[in-house]
């Protein structure tokens, strides 16, 4: 069995069974259970759970095109319509002109989409298509104070990183969290829980 199928941190791995061989039978059976808890475990970064969802390889433009304003988000956190229209709009980029040459463009495009989430959570565009209007991302920051968003360190939901020490990584799990700046310890709950 190859140790990679099994690495938690390979965004929608594939449990592979393992081949049938008489007198194995035990093992293999556990095995195949195994591989199925910890593909239901590594898969939940497409369910928005946490865990690793960028992507292995991320093209170096999008890195340097989408990432000297905010976080490079990972493309699975919106459906592909979502970021078809928002590619399609860099010009008028939630008030800010984020136009890009053709190519480059296209180049961005095509790896976002080929990335875009499909687990049914993510597969609805989102208001204005952002992340941060997602039912999900209201879910899974439900217990977070509205102040909280407003805080100097902070400013937008939009920046993750102000409370996700994995951002930039595409982790989000609640094992990296961390505290912004300033936050009041009457706020602090969803943190420690
Ligand atoms: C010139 C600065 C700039 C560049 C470059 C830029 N953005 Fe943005 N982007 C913004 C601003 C400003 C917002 C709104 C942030 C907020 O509301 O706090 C935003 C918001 C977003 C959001 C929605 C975040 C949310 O609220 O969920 C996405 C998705 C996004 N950008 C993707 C991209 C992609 C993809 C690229 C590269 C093609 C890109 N951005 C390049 C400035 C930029
Ligand atoms: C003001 C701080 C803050 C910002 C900004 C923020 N989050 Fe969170 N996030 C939290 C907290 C706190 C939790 C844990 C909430 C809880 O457990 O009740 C959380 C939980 C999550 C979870 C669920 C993790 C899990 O293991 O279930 C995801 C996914 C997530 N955030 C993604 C994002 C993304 C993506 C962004 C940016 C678009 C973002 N968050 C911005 C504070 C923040």
């Amino acid at each position: 069995m190859k140790r990679s199928t099994v690495n938690p941190t390979c965004p929608v791995p594939v449990p592979t069974v393992p081949a049938l061989r008489p007198g194995r039978r035990v093992i293999t059976r556990s095995m195949s259970i195994l591989m199925a808890v910890l593909a239901l475990v590594a898969g939940a970064p497409a369910q928005a759970d946490g865990g690793r969802l960028m992507p292995r390889t991320v093209p170096e433009v999008y890195t340097q095109e989408c990432a000297s304003c905010h976080l490079a988000y990972p493309p699975g956190l919106l459906p592909a319509a979502s970021w078809q229209r928002l590619m399609g709009g860099l010009d008028r980029h939630y008030g800010s002109d984020a136009s890009l040459d053709a190519a480059t463009r296209a180049q961005i495009d095509s790896w976002l989409r080929a990335h875009a989430g499909t687990y049914k959570r993510v597969s609805e565009p989102p208001p204005q298509d952002r992340i941060t209007r997602s039912a999900w991302f209201a879910r899974k920051h439900r217990k977070v104070d509205p102040g909280v968003w407003k805080l100097p360190s902070v400013k937008s939901a939009a920046h993750c990183a102000a409370c996700h020490g994995g951002a930039e990584r595409g982790v989000f799990d609640d094992d990296e969290l961390k505290m912004p700046e300033g936050l009041d310890a009457r706020l602090r709950r969803p943190w420690n829980d």
